[in-house]
């Protein structure tokens, strides 16, 4: 499953999530794909690190751009393939969309957020209408503070949208704001490694099973990424015991 991690805003936990997701993804069991399609690439900050501690032999990283994407994902046989996009919608936005099965919105939970998310909807409805007619549309809130009383407001307008819009999930579990997210961010480490009992590491480990649980009827169907690629040696393990 290809999932682009997308929203025009900056700082709105794109990175943190693809990195946390993924790592949460690879705790329950598969392997993932982490390809950074930002120039800033501040998910690829984090391979070495990665790499040194030994610790995710089920974790591999890319740094990328829009062009070299679909050869990346055509030889990859991980079961997820993260793709952590820049802000905006520009052009690695629109290719990692072609792409992928699912747009991951993480939305901050703040006002300004949610205002800018109807660019980001109507881009998902373009691509659906002209490219990628099954893509999924994801929303995942971080960042929410309990007492403000703006993160409720957030809440109740996403849990709205799967009404007005097709194949659209609201993630029940929301993301709140912590520290830990930056200071594990300056050590490179996932959350899971810097704070394994934090309520972040469990609201990622949630959002995984969530996906996991929405995932499972259509990895019957396609149970890697490599499916894109047409090759017998793929044909055969697609009916395997992959979940
Ligand atoms: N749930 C959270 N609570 C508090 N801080 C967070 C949370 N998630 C991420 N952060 C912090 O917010 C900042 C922005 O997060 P991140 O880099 O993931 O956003 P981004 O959307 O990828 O940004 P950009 O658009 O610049 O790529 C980082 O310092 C990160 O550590
Ligand atoms: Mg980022």
């Amino acid at each position: 499953m290809i999932i682009a991690v997308i929203n025009q805003k900056g700082g709105v936990g794109k990175t943190t999530t693809t990195l946390n997701l993924g790592a949460a993804l690879a705790r329950e069991g598969q392997r993932v794909l982490l390809a950074d399609l930002d120039l800033q690439r501040d998910l690829t900050a984090y391979e070495a690190a990665f790499e040194e501690s030994g610790k995710h032999p089920d974790i591999r990283f890319a740094s990328t751009n829009a062009q070299a994407l679909p050869a990346l994902l055509d030889e990859a046989s991980d079961n997820y393939a993260l793709l952590d996009c820049p802000p905006g919608l520009g052009d690695e936005v629109v290719a990692a969309l072609r792409v992928a099965d699912v747009a991951l919105v993480p939305v901050a939970a703040e006002f300004p957020a949610v205002r800018g998310l109807a660019r980001v909807l109507d881009l998902v409805a373009a691509l659906r209408r002209c490219d990628n007619r099954e893509l999924r549309l994801h929303l995942l809130v971080t960042m929410l503070d309990g007492r403000s009383p703006h993160g409720q407001t957030v809440l109740e307008t996403l849990r709205e949208l799967p009404s007005q819009i097709a194949r659209c999930h609201v993630y029940e579990t929301v993301v709140g704001r912590s520290l830990l997210f930056a200071r594990a961010a300056a050590e490179e480490q996932s959350i899971f490694d810097f704070a394994p009992s934090s309520s972040g590491a469990a609201a990622y480990r949630d959002v995984a099973r969530e996906l996991l649980a929405l995932a499972a009827p259509q990895h019957e169907a396609k149970a890697e990424v490599s499916a894109r690629a047409d090759t017998a040696k793929k044909t055969k393990t697609a009916g395997g015991s992959t979940p």
